[in-house]
């Protein structure tokens, strides 16, 4: 059984984990820095700030977290190489070439999108997830429908043709005063909306449209107008809660109307969240029920993650080392997607 260490600094979390790879993934090590705080002055993600934070934390993380005893088991180092911000993966990238020196260990490239898709079997060694499956790719940076054949075969399906949903949440809470990132806070203020017919009918971009696509932008616009002409809307935390938890409610519909369609349509006996925005509370009950009100309980399950795996972690990249695609990790970035 082969053990792999990944890295992971293709945005704003400095992740290492060291795992077992086999059919199922034995998580031994894993720790992540997140810079949330460094960034949130500035709204959003800094990429030169990211890469000097990623330069600094990796030998830390890498000292508290791998022992002489770990290094002596390593066979592959997997480090992410997009997509993500340039710099941040070159940190990542130079210090994999470093520690490949030092162990004598190869290096080799993972497409971070592949690890949010694996990261569907990190949660329980004992999940069983039943084919064929759709799988929402839903980050800060995507929004990605798949079809999957199996663990490691898939079909991208339909995709965002603007705003990732994750960076709606973000733009959506900046535009009520909240503090990056935007989606949990987005989240925490539209539960305490408990009364569902106070929500403003904002659009769902492209929800009939006949293919797996989807839009965000004119989601955040018709927002951003509503809080034009409604100034008070930010000014008492009730309104701003309706305008969140509307936001919310016409995020989770645009994503719903197209991943069930897709179930329906492929037979699907499994639907995947993963990415950041599948830490979502709302949106996974809301998918749950559903799976229910639609009679389908029985022939399709719903996945996702556990929060530790829905955001930003190395474990996931070490699982796509084991199971996915394999890319080059020197002088030029690949241009990925999925
Ligand atoms: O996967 P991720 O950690 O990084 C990327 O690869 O982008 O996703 C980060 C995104 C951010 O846009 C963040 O606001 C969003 O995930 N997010 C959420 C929640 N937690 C994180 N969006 C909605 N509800 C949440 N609870
Ligand atoms: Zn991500």
């Amino acid at each position: 059984m082969a053990t792999i260490l990944a890295l992971e600094t293709s945005c704003d979390e400095t992740a290492i984990a060291l795992v077992n790879c086999g059919s199922k993934i034995n998580v031994l090590k894993e720790v992540v820095a997140s810079q949330i705080k460094i960034h949130r002055p500035y709204g959003g993600v800094v990429p030169l700030l990211a890469k000097r934070e990623h330069i600094k934390n990796l030998p830390l993380l890498y000292k508290k977290t791998i022992t002489a005893a770990d290094e002596k088991k390593i066979s592959k180092i997997a480090v992410t190489v997009g997509p993500g911000l340039e710099p941040a993966l070159w940190a990542g990238i130079n210090f994999a070439h470093q520690l490949s020196n030092n162990l004598q260990a190869p290096v080799v490239g993972v497409n971070h999108l592949e690890g949010h898709i694996f990261s569907n079997w990190l949660a329980s060694p004992k999940v069983k997830i039943n084919f064929p499956a759709v799988c929402l790719v839903i980050s800060g940076g995507h929004t990605i429908l798949l079809k999957l054949e199996s663990k490691t075969k898939w079909q991208k399906l339909g995709e965002t043709r603007d705003d990732a949903v994750g960076e709606a949440f973000d733009k959506v809470a900046k535009m009520l005063n909240l503090p990056y990132p935007g989606g949990p806070e987005i989240e925490k203020l539209a539960q305490t909306v408990k009364d569902k017919s106070q929500l403003i009918p904002f659009p769902r971009p492209m929800a009939n449209s006949k293919n797996y696509d989807f839009s965000f932008s004119g989601l955040k616009t018709a927002v951003l107008y509503y809080l034009k002409s409604h100034p008070a809307a930010k000014k008492s935390r009730q309104s701003a809660a309706i305008v969140a938890a509307s936001f919310q409610q016409a995020a989770i519909d645009s994503l719903a109307a197209k991943a069930f369609r897709a179930a329906v349509e492929l037979k699907a006996k499994s639907i995947l969240l993963c990415g950041g925005v599948a830490s979502n509370n709302a949106l996974k009950n809301d998918f749950a029920l559903k799976i229910k009100n639609s009679g389908l309980s029985r022939q399709l399950k719903l996945y996702a993650p556990p929060l530790k795996y829905n955001t930003d972690n190395a474990a996931m990249i070490a699982a796509a080392a084991c199971w996915g695609h394999a890319y080059p990790a020197a002088k030029a970035l690949p241009n990925l997607n999925l």
